[in-house]
């Protein structure tokens, strides 16, 4: 990704702590042993120039006119070096690239529900490869700022800047934890599906209240089960064959949690139950998938016998 157009604009203000993150030198010692391979596949992607951008449901970076048939092909093969590619819907010049998760439902449960974006700064803490970012572009976010630590998303995030690179939204290579703390500067702050893979949770909604400037809105998603106030759930060993969950909160616990951490106007947005027709097999994601996690003879469970996942959507301001 070029930083360059980033370096620029945080000159000067409170993000200017992420500079550290941009050099070179940081790259250099993330140790990952796809990420040298991953970075020239990204420096020999074709230059294709996007005739359009269209940064809706499906997420399309260019149009089947911009580039001729064998370019097309050359880009395929290079999207299929980083299978697996978990979230979209994206389009590329023509490709269609059908995620294991259709993000398009998520954001459409959510999106009337959050305070306008017109115009903010906003953190997306675990963006994955990015989707959302161009999702919140699309809702006038001025500039979004993604985290995320899993290499092969960022790779993926940055080869989808290639071919919208004069968008504001980046996808740095580090956790919450290894951010700059009390950035105190951004006006809404994502959180999806991150805080269950957290050992600590409440750190995570002290640090992602410490984002926020005063009056911000927090977004969390995340996994929730049924309970009362002070319930949750912390698997014995997997969760839907994950092994880095750790408290499954109920609503009313998350709630606590929130209010605890010094947030106010706690209000559930939406809960839904996660169907096979959102989280899915793909071309582009050949392997397990959430209905290889459930129990076949019961889909209120897993196949560790918990309850199945259902996730909710809570909205905070940072008082
Ligand atoms: C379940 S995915 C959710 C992705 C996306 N936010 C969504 O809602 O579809 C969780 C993401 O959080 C990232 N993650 C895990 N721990 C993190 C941390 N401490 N800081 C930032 N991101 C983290 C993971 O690498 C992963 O990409």
């Amino acid at each position: 990704m070029n930083f360059q157009a980033l370096k620029t604009r945080i000159e000067g203000t409170a993000l200017e702590a992420l500079s550290p993150f941009l050099e070179e030198e940081y790259l250099q010692q993330i140790k990952h042993g796809d990420f040298a391979r991953w970075r020239r596949l990204l420096a020999e992607l074709p230059s294709i120039e996007a005739g359009s951008l269209n940064l809706g449901e499906i997420v399309q970076l260019g149009s089947d006119t911009d580039c001729d048939p064998d370019t097309q092909l050359k880009l395929r093969q290079s999207l299929q070096e980083f299978i697996p590619w978990r979230k979209g819907p994206f389009n590329l010049f023509g490709i269609d690239l059908d995620c294991e998760w259709r993000c398009n439902l998520k954001w459409q449960r959510l999106q009337g529900e959050i305070s306008s974006l017109q115009g903010r700064q906003v953190l997306d803490v675990g963006c994955g490869n990015g989707y959302y970012g161009y999702r919140m572009l699309e809702a006038g976010a001025d500039l979004v700022i993604g985290l995320d630590p899993h290499i092969a998303y960022v790779a993926q995030a940055w080869l989808l800047h290639h071919f919208a690179s004069t968008l504001p939204s980046y996808v740095l290579p580090l956790t919450l934890e290894q951010a700059p703390q009390r950035l105190q500067c951004f006006d809404t702050v994502f959180s999806m599906g991150v805080i269950y893979h957290r050992r600590s949770p409440i750190d995570h909604l002290v640090q992602l209240k410490e984002c926020l400037r005063p009056g911000g809105e927090l977004i969390l998603e995340t996994l929730y089960v049924d309970g009362g106030t002070g319930y949750s759930l912390t698997p014995d060993d997997k969760y839907a064959r994950m092994s880095n969950v750790w408290f499954l909160p109920s609503i009313d616990t998350l709630t606590q949690w929130l209010t605890r951490c010094g947030f106010s106007n706690v209000r559930v947005i939406d809960e839904s139950v996660t169907t096979t027709d959102e989280q899915r097999k793909t071309e582009w994601m050949p392997f397990d998938t959430l209905a290889d996690s459930l129990d076949p003879s019961n889909p209120k469970l897993t196949i560790e016998g918990l309850p199945a996942p259902k996730r909710v959507v809570v909205s905070a301001t940072r008082s």
